[in-house]
């Protein structure tokens, strides 16, 4: 049987030849698949004397033994080397700096209506909206101000064009947040507990007003609720958002057509040297109104001023982002200057919340 040792340099060559998976199976096939030569030679043994035969299968079987580890080894070498390859083509390099990405900010007054409502949300309140279109009835006459009430023209309002002939309600640009009240107590009654943040518009441009700005409505109603509870709630609530222990605020008796009694609230702050301060100084900032919600108000939306009570605020958000965040000019917030965006934005992760501070 010299033919094993020539079948062995045959195929032992073939294999460390072969260079991918593919040739290599055809190797194997042609040694030792069903048809291949070694196969054939073990199919010659049924023909031999038992004598050939004990000497001819175990060198037959060890031939075979040898061609399957040979294939065994070559592939796995072929895997390390394709390995090796791949690891020395697709290797980054962790070190580089990333790409520049360019990301907007978070619009300061975004900021401080998200700020505002985590904290009223602390308190139990739930936000509630309304439309920026109004119809007179909530805008003015469901809130005590009937139109021949001067307080419709201290509003500079701005009402929507009407066709002649036009015999709808006149709808206006809502002038305060506070038609959010009647439209939430008559779709839910009373108890509640309420802040409605969104746009406001008056005629009005300086540096501290705007035609379009922001306001939150603040209502709480429910069967013993006082002014002393607004008071609470009012420095509470600023003592949070200004994040110190004392800031002054100064309640000054004020009307309202739908509060009775009614408050105008002011915060102490400086402006020394055009930087805008909390806290301090001598300058006060109007930056709400108040009081108690007025019984007519109550019954416009449905709920019984015998039975139940309570107050209401209205904020303007500007005014707060401008104090909290020392920003002068009111007028700036909306001139989309990306400049001015870039330096008075935030980034999306400082999230507020009542515990921990704004990292700005
Ligand atoms: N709506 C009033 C305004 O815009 C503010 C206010 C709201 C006052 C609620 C009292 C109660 O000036």
């Amino acid at each position: 049987m010299d033919g094993i040792q020539e079948l062995k340099a045959k195929y032992l060559g073939e294999i460390a030849d072969a260079g991918d998976e593919s040739s290599i199976e055809a190797v194997r096939l042609a040694a030792v698949g069903k048809k291949g030569e070694v196969a054939l030679e073990m199919r010659k043994l049924g023909k031999m004397t038992p004598e050939e035969r004990q000497v001819a299968g175990p060198k037959l079987n060890a031939l075979k033994d040898e061609i399957n580890s040979a294939i065994a080894a070559r592939k796995a070498s072929l895997a390390d080397a394709a390995l090796e390859e791949r690891l020395r083509s697709e290797w980054l390099d962790v070190t580089q700096p990333s790409r520049p990405s360019q990301t907007g900010t978070i619009h300061p007054i975004s900021q401080v209506t998200e700020e505002i409502i985590a904290i009223f949300a602390d308190l139990g309140y739930s936000v509630a909206e309304g439309p920026q279109i109004e119809n007179d009835f909530y805008n003015f006459d469901a809130l005590n101000i009937p139109p021949e009430h001067p307080a419709r023209q201290e509003f500079d309002t701005f009402y929507m064009h009407r066709d002649e002939g036009d015999n709808r309600p006149p709808h206006v640009l809502r002038t305060h947040t506070s038609p959010v009240q009647i439209r939430h107590m008559e779709k839910h009654g009373a108890p509640c507990r309420i802040i409605a943040p969104g746009r406001v518009y008056r005629s009005d441009y300086d540096q501290t007003h705007t035609p379009m700005f922001h306001q939150v409505e603040g209502l709480a109603i429910d069967k013993n609720i006082s002014m002393a509870n607004l008071k609470w709630t009012l420095e509470e609530f600023c003592r949070a958002f200004f994040e110190v222990d004392n800031v002054e605020l100064k309640f000054r008796a004020s009307h309202f057509p739908f509060t009775e009694p009614s408050a105008e609230v002011d915060i102490k702050c400086s402006w020394a040297g055009g930087q805008l301060k909390i806290g301090e100084g001598d300058d006060w900032m109007e930056i709400l109104g108040s009081g108690m919600v007025h019984p007519k108000v109550l019954s416009a939306a449905g709920v019984d001023p015998s039975e139940y009570q309570g107050f209401a605020f209205g904020m303007g958000i500007d005014r707060l982002a401008m104090l909290k965040y020392g920003i002068p000019d009111l007028r700036a917030f909306f001139d989309s200057d990306l400049r001015w965006l870039r330096h008075y934005g935030f980034a999306s992760l400082d999230m507020p919340n009542m515990h921990g501070g704004i990292s700005k």
